[in-house]
C-alpha cells in the first residue's frame, strides 16, 4: 500500500504560489523516492525549495516596479518618435490659407519677390505645385505674378509639357499636342486643356489653390476637380 507524505507548507509558500511568482516547479525543486522494506510501498518526499516571506516582494511594490519599468520604455521610445515624425513633415508644406507653397527646384518654398527678380515678363517656368505635379508659374507682361498656375501634366497620356518660348506655346514632345500661352488645348491628340490651380502669395510666399470654379479659358467646369 503506498503512502504519500508532504511537509507542511509555510504560509510565504502559499503566498507565493498564489500570486504566480513562482511555479510548481519551483515550490518542489527536490523530490526523494524511497522503496518500502518489501519493495511495495512507496514514499515521496517533497522538499519544497522556498523564498523567505520578507523578500517576496508584495502586490504594491510589483506595481510600482511594473510602473518605473514602463516608464523607462515610455520615455525614450516617445522622445525619438517625435524627431522621426517631423522627418517625414517637410518643411514649408502648408500656408496659413490652406493652400500649398510652391517650390522651385531645388526643393526651397518660392518666394514672390525674389522669383519676380530673376524671372521677366512672360516668363512661364516650372515650379512644384499641388500633389507634387509640375506646374507653371506664369509672369505677366506687367511683371506682376498671375493668378493660375498651369499644370504641365499632358492630358493625352501624361508626359511634362514643356514651354516653348519662341512658338509661344506648350508644345508636347510625346506626340505633338500643343497648348496656348494660357494652357487651353490647340492642337490634339490631348482631349483638354492642362489643369489649372489659383496662384496666390502668402506671407511672401508663392501658394497654389485647388481650382474647382469654372475655367476661365473655356467656360465650362473644371475636368480635373
Ligand atoms: S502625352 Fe502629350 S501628346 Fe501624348
Amino acid at each position: 500500500m503506498a503512502s504519500t507524505t508532504l511537509p507542511s507548507i509555510a504560509p510565504s509558500q502559499l503566498c507565493s504560489r498564489r500570486s504566480g511568482m513562482l511555479s510548481p516547479s519551483s515550490l518542489c525543486s527536490r523530490k526523494e523516492v524511497k522503496m518500502g522494506k518489501q519493495g511495495k510501498g512507496m514514499k515521496v518526499v517533497c522538499m519544497a525549495g522556498s523564498i523567505p516571506a520578507d523578500r517576496v516582494p508584495d502586490m504594491g511594490k510589483r506595481q510600482l516596479m511594473n510602473l518605473l519599468l514602463l516608464g523607462a520604455v515610455a520615455l525614450p521610445s516617445t522622445g525619438m518618435l517625435i524627431p522621426y515624425t517631423y522627418f517625414f513633415v517637410p518643411p514649408g508644406s502648408g500656408s496659413a490659407s490652406g493652400g500649398t507653397v510652391a517650390k522651385d527646384a531645388l526643393g526651397n518654398d518660392i518666394l514672390a519677390d525674389q522669383w519676380l527678380k530673376t524671372h521677366g515678363p512672360g516668363d512661364r517656368t516650372l515650379s512644384q505645385g499641388l500633389k507634387g505635379d509640375p506646374t507653371y508659374l506664369v509672369v505677366e507682361k506687367d511683371r506682376t505674378l498671375a493668378t493660375y498656375g498651369i499644370n504641365a501634366v499632358c492630358t493625352h497620356l501624361g508626359c511634362v509639357v514643356p514651354w516653348n518660348a519662341a512658338e509661344n506655346k506648350f508644345i508636347c514632345p510625346c506626340h505633338g499636342s500643343q497648348y496656348n500661352d494660357q494652357g487651353r488645348v490647340v492642337r490634339g491628340p490631348a482631349p483638354l486643356s492642362l489643369a489649372l490651380a489659383h496662384c496666390d502669395v502668402d506671407s511672401g510666399k508663392v501658394v497654389f489653390v485647388p481650382w474647382v470654379e469654372t475655367d476661365f479659358r473655356t467656360g465650362d467646369a473644371p475636368w480635373w476637380a
